[in-house]
């Protein structure tokens, strides 16, 4: 059989040669490049817009129009007041507004995940304020509230959280019931009738005596210190958002330096009168005192005298500035709802009896904790907490640079929808577990309020020890929707009206 010659195909030849070889390079590259442009092109705006979406969101807010928003919303700050005006904005504009204070951009939160979130962190842990007011009252970098060097708030909350809890916190519940009797009983004179009462100067009394007790125990003049300590919060108040140019005429601010001496010398007197018992005492009590601690401190160089003297003066006022007005607000629901009344009384009666209220009932008496927290979720007083981020961050998507200031506006979150009824006062919107994530009157983290527990028991032992014994009424027709207020630092009565209360004693008010 002849072998046949294995002929190649044609195309196979051309394709071994070079010149093919060549050409097939060339093709091969330009295909690829024309390919390859627009998977760059692709590729670049994947990119950009994977970058576009971590960049930051644009804070909402008014536009800063060449200066002009920084100065209008500034301006609306010092004209409206501080609460006032955080809600203004967040109404405006939502959960997270960018305004300026002073020049400085400031954030108004009230979405409940970004206040938590600011709460959370150790990066939001100081406040802001005019450096010139708060040296003016004592607070640059002395005592807690205001205090914005972190190392010696961190170590001065320390004493600060000793003093509220523990020990103390267990006396709290006993020294409030006798305190609430013994001014019942000072202002009724021994007779059990009807009486007018002032009862937000009835309150501070209260409320200035329990910290006595608590923190200090040295004799004091109640109606003189409350007195000033009234001013000292006005001074506060007035300037903390002041710019620094009003801090270069004495003339201006001299009376609100005064207002603040004058509490701090009272303060510096009680000191010297508590350095001069210690002196005299061989054996200290049982249970030291905030006030003892201070003053140790302050002997081993751990505190300086200025800071002692300031963080006894924020114990002092911490009470009088926010429980007397909180239970005040507390007392007009009362008057206002008897239904609510008659359901609180009953618990109470059910709990104690005929007997004193003692630290093991404060677990039974729901009622009357649902009623605290609804009334401080309908009506607050501490309703915004100012913080600044030390570092820079992103909350809820947008980029907060490092100085920003913020403004908690918590009152504004409480109203959620969460809430049954969140623009009412109802029970029902406590009556379901509230995760704290929606409700957080004391602040929460870190620079959270440090007397949350303790004010939690004062409240419910003043309450408990007055509704025991009298029902109040409203004078003047007062309510709180008709009342007027000032809403600024905090959210309290404008004082210039009478704000007057008619206690009734119980076995006269049921004959
Ligand atoms: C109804 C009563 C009270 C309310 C609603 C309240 C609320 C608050 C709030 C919201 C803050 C700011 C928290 C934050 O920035 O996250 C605060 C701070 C503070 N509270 Fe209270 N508070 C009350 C009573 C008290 C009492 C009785 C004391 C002490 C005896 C006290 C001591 C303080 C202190 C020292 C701070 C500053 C803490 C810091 O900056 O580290 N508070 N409070």
């Amino acid at each position: 059989m002849e072998m046949k010659e294995f002929a190649p195909d044609k195309n196979l030849l051309q394709m071994s040669q070079p010149a093919f070889q060549n050409a097939t390079a060339e093709v091969v590259p330009r295909m690829a490049s024309r390919a390859t442009v627009p998977l760059l092109l692709l590729l670049g705006l994947l990119l950009i817009f994977l970058k576009l979406s971590q960049k930051k969101a644009t804070l909402p807010g008014p536009s800063f129009c060449l200066g002009i928003g920084p100065l209008i919303s500034y301006g609306r700050f010092l004209w409206m007041g501080i609460g006032s005006a955080s809600n203004y904005y967040n109404e405006k504009y939502g959960g997270i507004v960018r305004v300026w204070i002073h020049g400085e951009e400031t954030l108004i939160i009230s979405r409940s995940s970004a206040v938590n979130h600011v709460m959370k962190k150790g990066h939001y842990i100081s406040r802001f304020g005019s450096k010139h007011a708060l040296q003016c009252i004592g607070m640059n970098e002395n005592g807690i509230i205001f205090n914005n060097n972190p190392s010696i708030w961190k170590q001065t909350r320390s004493y600060f959280a000793k003093a509220l809890t523990g020990p103390i916190l267990q006396r709290t519940l006993a020294m409030t019931v006798e305190s609430t009797r013994d001014h019942l009983e000072k202002l009724l004179g021994g007779n059990n009738n009807t009486t007018k009462v002032d009862v937000l100067l009835f309150l501070r009394a209260i409320t200035l005596d329990i910290a006595n007790r608590l923190f200090l125990r040295v004799p004091l003049h109640e109606g003189e210190i409350v007195a000033k300590v009234q001013k000292y919060f006005d001074t506060w108040q007035s300037l903390l958002l002041k710019p620094d140019i009003f801090f270069k005429f004495k003339c201006m601010y001299k009376k609100y330096e005064k207002a603040a001496q004058d509490l701090q010398d009272a303060v510096e007197e009680l000191l010297l009168k508590k350095q001069q018992e210690l002196r005299d005492t061989e054996k200290l009590h049982d249970i030291t005192d905030f006030a003892t601690d201070l003053i140790f401190a302050q002997t081993h160089g751990e505190l300086t005298p200025d800071n002692v003297r300031q963080s006894l003066l924020e114990i002092l006022i911490a009470g009088p500035d926010t429980m007397s007005v909180s239970i005040y607000f507390m007392l007009l629901l009362i008057a206002q709802h008897p239904e609510v009344e008659k359901k609180i009384l009953e618990e109470i009666q059910t709990v104690t009896g005929k007997r004193e209220v003692q630290n093991n009932d404060l677990q039974q008496l729901k009622i009357l904790e649902n009623f605290i927290n609804e009334s401080m979720r309908y009506q607050p007083v501490v309703d915004i907490t100012m913080r600044k981020a030390l570092k820079d961050d992103m909350i809820d998507g947008f980029l907060v640079k490092k100085g920003t200031n913020i403004i908690l506006n918590l009152g504004r979150m409480h109203k959620d929808d969460f809430f049954l009824k969140p623009y009412e006062f109802s029970l029902e919107n406590f009556t379901q577990s509230v995760p704290h994530c929606y409700f957080r009157p004391f602040g929460f983290g870190p620079r959270s309020c440090v007397g949350k527990y303790v004010a939690m028991v004062m409240m419910k032992g003043i309450l408990v020890t007055m509704l025991k014994q009298f029902t109040v009424h409203s004078d003047n027709g007062n309510n709180l929707q008709n009342i007027k207020y000032i809403h600024h630092l905090s959210f309290h009565p404008n004082e210039s009206q009478t704000l007057q209360m008619t206690f009734i004693p119980r076995n006269q008010a049921e004959d």
